[in-house]
């Protein structure tokens, strides 16, 4: 019994591309929707070219966050989606949204939690004169960047990096974290994956 399981974007779709190809063979997830809250996400096109049903859900043309919410519940519902990976998802889910899908949305998020959570993750790490960085795949709850972790992994910070070098460096680890996970918690196993 697969489950089926809906990516949620706003821009590139790097993670999102990961996944998906991950989700082949005896993979235990299949994905059956790409959702964008950008119309212009480069992502969308990558969900195309892959074969997986992408829309956008414009957060622009809702008035507010609610009705937002409603519509990408909505077309989530439509496709069955059991499972939700946050894949470069930049709006802030509300707390009534997540109570209902409590304990089935992912989210990967580039620092090694409880460190860093919000934005400019690589520059903080930096200033914070970091030996290593990483990245963390945890269930989303309504607190930004918490709930239970399910998966790190870490890179080391080397002499002269810029926040570009470091973000490069992390998102590389982020493809082989987040369809490690994935493949764990879709097989109902929440044991916290630890790379490399
Ligand atoms: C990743 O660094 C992710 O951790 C962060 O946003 C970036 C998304 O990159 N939340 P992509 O769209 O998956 O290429």
């Amino acid at each position: 019994m697969t489950r089926r399981v809906a990516i949620l974007i706003s821009g590139s779709g790097s993670n999102m591309a990961a996944l998906i190809d991950s989700m082949t063979g005896d993979h235990p997830a299949r994905p059956v929707l790409v959702l964008s809250s950008d119309p212009a996400a480069k992502g969308l096109q990558r969900a195309v070219g892959r074969g997986v049903p992408a829309e956008a859900v414009d957060r622009r043309a809702y008035r507010d966050r609610a009705s937002f919410e409603v519509a990408v519940d909505a077309a989530l519902r439509r496709e069955g989606a059991e499972i939700i990976c946050l894949a470069g998802f930049m709006r802030i889910l509300s707390a009534d949204f997540v109570s209902r899908w409590t304990g089935r949305i992912l989210n990967i998020h580039p620092s090694l939690l409880p460190l860093y959570r919000g934005l400019d993750t690589h520059a903080r790490a930096l200033a914070g004169g970091d030996a290593e960085a990483g990245c963390t795949v945890h269930e989303v709850t309504a607190a930004l960047d918490d709930g239970p972790i399910l998966g790190q992994a870490r890179v080391p910070v080397l002499p002269g990096d810029t926040a570009n070098a470091l973000a490069a460096r992390v998102l590389e680890a982020e493809h082989r974290l987040y369809p490690a996970v994935l493949r764990r918690f879709a097989a109902g196993d929440r044991t916290p994956v630890r790379l490399p």
